[in-house]
């Protein structure tokens, strides 16, 4: 190895087959001080090509494709073991999965596979890099989050379960980490636009809903969806955007529209303020909701961004 591959930071990124983990290990391969050695991880190399052409001629540079199945302790421990030193400075714990939908419509392996990656593959990855980043007395774990890690959001139950378990598992480690100068940093992303919005959407519109009752299917198809996708197209950030936001300890939240929705989380304890907040605009005032969206996605447009 020579000496710049040794005082280059390495950053191991997991799911960089798309979207927020594509972002974020070609923003760092392309660092103009080449600060960064990025190993972008997939869990399936067959998908390599748009990482590859994203990373341009970083690639093989400072990038590097290895595999990496969250889901898997071997496939983690083969990946942590084949870097020199078994050395990761930082560790972006980004795979996830997304699910929306009546709860009674979802079974319980599809619910058990969805903490299996987004709450076990963190869990199993802090497990395998946290004894030397302690040994090393230092280090840094990034793991993408959510808003709704923060504040659950109805149709969401399991997707925002599997975030706050990954909130309290983070918020504990953190004290601890701490101690062996190790940081933690919670990143709070609202709507971002990738493969991600499209796979969940594309699954809720061939969903079976004849396992729930037909109001509730009727909130979903035809107030939750339309809304959920009208939120996405006004909110909704870019992967690029993620990649840029800094991340300052402990929590960061990536979008500042949604932070008013999530500070009312904090300013009442007893949890009513959010759940009347959220009541009140989903099934009463859902005309001034839509139109607030509508105006949010014109100024948006005219700031260029859409
Ligand atoms: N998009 C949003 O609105 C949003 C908002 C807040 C937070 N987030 C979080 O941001 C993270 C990235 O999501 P995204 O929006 O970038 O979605 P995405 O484009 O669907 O990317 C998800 C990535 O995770 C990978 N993955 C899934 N299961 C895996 C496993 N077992 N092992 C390794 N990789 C696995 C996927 O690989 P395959 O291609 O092989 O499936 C893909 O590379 C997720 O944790 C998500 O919860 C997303």
């Amino acid at each position: 190895m020579s000496i710049i591959e040794w005082i280059q930071v390495l950053v191991l990124v997991t799911g960089c087959s798309s979207g927020i983990g594509l972002a974020v290990a070609a923003r760092l391969a392309k660092d103009k001080l080449r600060r960064f050695r990025v190993v972008a991880t997939m869990r399936d190399l067959t998908k390599r090509g748009p990482l590859e052409e994203a990373a341009g001629e970083t690639l093989n540079k400072t990038l590097e494709i290895k595999e990496l199945d969250a889901c898997s302790e071997a496939s983690i421990k083969d990946c942590v073991s084949s870097l020199p030193d078994r050395r990761v400075d930082v560790l972006v714990n980004n795979a996830g999965v997304g699910m929306i939908g009546p709860l009674e419509c979802q079974s319980m392996a599809a619910i058990k596979e969805l903490f299996d990656t987004n709450f076990f593959g963190l869990v199993r990855l802090v497990k395998e890099v946290l004894p030397d980043m302690k040994q090393r007395q230092s280090g840094h774990i990034v793991v993408m989050s959510s808003v709704m890690g923060i504040q659950g959001l109805l149709f969401n139950d399991v997707y925002s379960a599997s975030k706050f378990a990954v909130e309290g598992f983070c918020e504990s480690l953190a004290i601890q980490a701490m101690k062996f100068n190790i940081k933690t940093t919670l990143v709070e992303p609202g709507p971002v636009v990738t493969e991600f919005e499209r796979k969940v959407y594309e699954l809720a519109e061939t969903m079976d809903l004849s396992g729930t009752d037909e109001e509730t299917a009727k909130i979903f198809r035809e107030l939750y969806l339309p809304y959920s996708k009208k939120v996405f197209s006004s909110l909704g950030q870019t992967p690029e955007e993620v990649a840029e936001a800094s991340y300052p300890p402990l929590r960061h939240q990536t979008n500042r529209l949604y932070m008013p929705m999530t500070a009312l989380k904090h300013a009442d304890p007893t949890g009513r303020l959010p759940l009347e907040a959220f009541y009140k605009m989903i099934f009463k005032h859902d005309s001034v909701f839509n139109a607030s969206l509508g105006v949010l996605r014109l100024l948006q447009r005219r700031a260029g961004k859409k």
